[in-house]
């Protein structure tokens, strides 16, 4: 029986469309069985329809406040009774509750080598520093932002020219693979967190 994902965006949904990918050349035994995003205008609900993944729009805008919101997701969620929760471009905090709901099961992209860099802007923190290299981590997700056990990385080289635009595109290129492998290592490990993150 594949894995149901069930994956949360914001925007393009690049990550999406690389594990949907995966799932349908058989290089993850899953399937994508919603797209959700806050934002009813994200670019990946278009590609979702075109596949014809089932899509839900819980938009951030219609609640005033937080914890309205996140049962909104949280109801979404149960209806559609997903193995993994993969948030994937999702610019909304959830709040705890929902996040122990799915403790173990919920994973996040985040564009820093964390525990470096959590919250925004990781790529001109990163040029700012001077560092040599920058990358990705996939991570359970927490209710400490950008802090649950780490999954995998990838490291990306920063080259004497990168500006915070260059630096995103090569970091985004490695992310897709980087989320394909980090479900592949948790649907052959049940979900249990790692105990040794792959450096
Ligand atoms: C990616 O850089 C991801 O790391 C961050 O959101 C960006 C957009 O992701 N969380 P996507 O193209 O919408 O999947």
């Amino acid at each position: 029986m594949s894995a149901r994902i069930a994956t949360l965006i914001s925007g393009r949904g690049s990550n999406f469309l690389a594990i949907d990918d995966a799932c349908r050349d058989g290089r993850l035994d899953a399937e994508v069985v919603l797209v959700l995003s806050n934002r009813p205008d994200a670019g990946g609900l278009q590609a979702a329809r075109e596949r014809r993944i089932p899509v839900a729009v819980v938009d951030h805008d219609d609640y005033a406040v937080r914890s309205d919101f996140d049962r909104a997701v949280g109801e979404v969620l149960e209806r559609v009774a997903p193995d993994w929760v993969v948030l994937a471009g999702f610019m909304r905090v959830l709040g705890a509750d929902l996040v122990e709901r799915w403790a173990g099961r919920m994973l996040n992209i985040h564009p820093s080598l964390l525990p470096r860099y959590p919250g925004l802007d990781t790529h001109a923190k990163a040029l700012a520093a001077g560092d040599q290299e920058h990358g990705a981590t996939v991570h359970f997700v927490t209710p400490e932002l950008d802090a649950g056990p780490i999954i995998t990385q990838v490291r990306v080289p920063v080259l004497p020219d990168d500006t915070a635009a260059t630096l995103s595109q090569r970091v985004l290129a490695c992310e897709h693979a980087l989320y394909v492998d980090a479900l592949a290592q948790c649907l052959a490990t049940s979900g249990a967190p790692l105990a040794n993150p792959v450096d």
